[in-house]
Formats: C-alpha cells, structure tokens, sequence
C-alpha cells in the first residue's frame, strides 16, 4: 500500500515539475511534495511505526524518490534558467544599426585654424603667450601705465586682490593679445613675422555682439624698414585669401597706447562688395580692428634700441570674422553648447 502511495507521489511530482515553465511555480511544487506538510514527509514520519521487515523497504525507497525528486527539481531548474537566457539573448538581425555620431572641430577651431593656414602660407610663425598674465605684460610692457586712461578701454577681470597689489605686479586675465608682444620681443631679435591668437578675457556684460571671454588674434611684423604699406598689403592679402573674394582695406585713424600712428581699418563689406547694403548699413564697409606702427616705447621696454626698428601690430576678434564668414548675428551662439548651432559646421 505504501509502496504504491509512494510511486504514485513520484510519479505526479515528476510530471508536474517537467511540465512547469516557471521557476516559482517549481518551489511551490517543491514544498507541496516534499515541504514540511507533504504528504511524503507524513510518510516518513509513520515509517518508524512499520514492521521492521516493511520499514527496509519503504525506508530506502523513501530515500530514494525523494533524491529522484530533488534531482528533477534542480534539473528543471537549470533548464528553465538556460531557456530564459537564450531568450534574452535573442538578436533580431534584421533591425537598423545603430549610427556612430563623429565629433567635429568648433566652428571657432575651424576659423582659427584657417586664418593660421593662410599666414603661415605668407612665412609667419605662430606665436603664444598664458591667459593668466601679469599686470605688466598685458598693460605696462605694451606702454599702459597704471593711471593711463587706456586702461579704462578694456574693463579687466583682476586675479589678485586690490590691497595687495604693487605697481605692475598684479595678475590679470589677459584682456588682449598684444600681451604677448613684449613676451616676444624679449626673446627674439628683429627682423620676425608672427601671429597670436588666443583667448582674451574682459569684464563686460554680454549682448548679441560682447562676450566676457573671447578670441583674438595678433599679427605683429618688425623689422628695420617695415611700414604701413606692407601692413595694408598683408591685411588685403590676408582677408582676400580669408574670405576668397576681393577685399578692400580703409583706415580710420585712431588711438592705442602701444602704437603711433594707430589706426581702425574696416574691409569693404562682404555681403555687398561694397555697393552698400543692410549688413553694412550702406556704408560699404565693415569694421575689423585695430592697427597700428609699433610705438617705440614698446620697443624699449623689450630691450630694444630705440628708433632701430619699425614694425606694425594688428589685432582683430576671430569670432567677428567668424559672425562675418558664417552669418551668425549672435556672439554668444559660440559658447553656448548648443548642439543645434553647432552641428550646422
Ligand atoms: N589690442 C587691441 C585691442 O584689443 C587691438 C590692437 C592690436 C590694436 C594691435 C592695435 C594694434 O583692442
């Protein structure tokens, strides 16, 4: 009786157990079968009431079926973990790839590296110079005393602290590039052609066309006959090959401590050659930069003898010529991460 009570246990645990997909409906199998309340485990315990020729039967027959069970129900398990896996590892071969997004240059590297390209091309060597500057090369060095009105031209982020400050010693962000001119000249004799472009700082508010940070660019050429015709030549040169049509050049006089005579030039406009249009305001041209012959006390302060050399400085913003070559109406697009402006380079 026992016995057939036992083989009918293992014969429906069996079946249920290879019939089940899930895994939680195995452990409740498994505690209806073998659990403490199981009908299997109340056999057990009547088994010490047998006749002791019964108990060696059903005893080891007990045993037996319940290690069947136990090894199907791990089995089971086992399998019902595998098919899950291959399911979730399933690849639909037929669904689109997935495209690789390439990086590209800021418009602002583009520009920077195209203006290099071409005065490279004219035998200029790139020069540079720290953001993080000191009072004297930014101002003193390019003959902007403390005191100088010049020096209310360019409000300054200041790095050290008022109270501390001894004449010439402060640390400023650099608010032009002219700062790495006497930098320059201190290491490197006569004649030389060079260019600075970098990053300039000034403590403004911002609007469609000012920035707090911004890049410029320096050209700075000396030699012992250098002069204002080979200025007007190069700058001609430079913004024909820049923005590949003809350019026109026009000086406007104007002051810079650091050069006598100074001058801002403006190029004929580039969206009407110079006929007069919206963008120029009729005027034909639009404004770039500024210019000049270096001053001779810059020259000085760099060590050189004074009226040896001649030379002209010219520095102009790259992200004007980029609003110029690109159409962009606001300065501050360039900073503003937003991938819509800049994915359009
Ligand atoms: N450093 C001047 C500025 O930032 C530009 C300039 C450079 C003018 C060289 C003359 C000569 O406004």
């Amino acid at each position: 009786m026992l016995k057939n009570k036992l083989s009918q246990i293992k014969k429906e645990a069996l079946a249920k157990i290879k019939a089940t997909n899930s895994s939680k409906e195995l452990e409740n199998l498994r505690i209806q079968y073998l659990g403490k309340k199981s009908e299997f485990k109340k056999i057990l315990r009547s088994i010490k009431d047998l006749a002791s020729q019964e108990k060696k039967v059903i005893g080891p027959l007990a045993n037996q079926i319940k290690e069947n069970i136990e090894k199907t129900l791990q089995s089971r398990k086992e399998e019902i973990a595998e098919e899950k896996e291959k399911k979730e590892e399933w690849i639909d071969v037929t669904a689109p790839g997935k495209r690789n997004t390439l990086g590209h240059l800021h418009p602002l590297s583009i520009v920077q590296r195209d203006i290099e390209d071409i005065f490279v091309a004219l035998g200029f060597e790139i020069a540079d110079g720290p953001e993080i500057e000191t009072e004297f090369y930014n101002f003193d060095a390019v003959n902007i005393p403390a005191d100088h009105p010049g020096r209310d031209m360019q409000d300054t982020f200041w790095i050290s602290q008022e109270k501390d400050r001894q004449p010439g010693s402060g640390i400023v962000l650099r608010t032009q590039t002219s700062s790495v001119q006497v930098r320059y000249m201190e290491k490197n004799k006569p004649p030389f052609r060079i260019i600075i472009p970098g990053r300039v700082f000034r403590n403004e508010a911002t609007d469609a066309s000012h920035e707090h940070t911004f890049h410029q660019f320096e050209v700075l050429v000396v030699g012992e006959k250098v002069n204002v015709a080979n200025f007007l030549f190069v700058a001609e040169e430079f913004f024909t090959q820049f923005f590949q049509e003809k350019i026109k050049i026009r000086l406007r006089p104007s002051y810079f401590p650091f050069v006598e005579p100074g001058f801002e030039f403006d190029i004929s406009c580039t969206s009407c050659g110079g006929k007069g249009c919206s963008v120029c305001q009729q005027t034909g041209w639009l404004e770039v930069g500024g210019a000049g012959m270096v001053h001779q006390n810059v020259f000085q302060t760099a060590g050189y003898p004074r009226n040896k050399y001649q030379g002209f400085a010219w520095g102009f913003g790259i992200e004007r010529l980029a609003m110029m070559k690109y159409k962009i109406d606001d300065i501050r697009l360039f900073h503003s991460g937003d991938l819509r402006f800049i994915k359009q380079f």
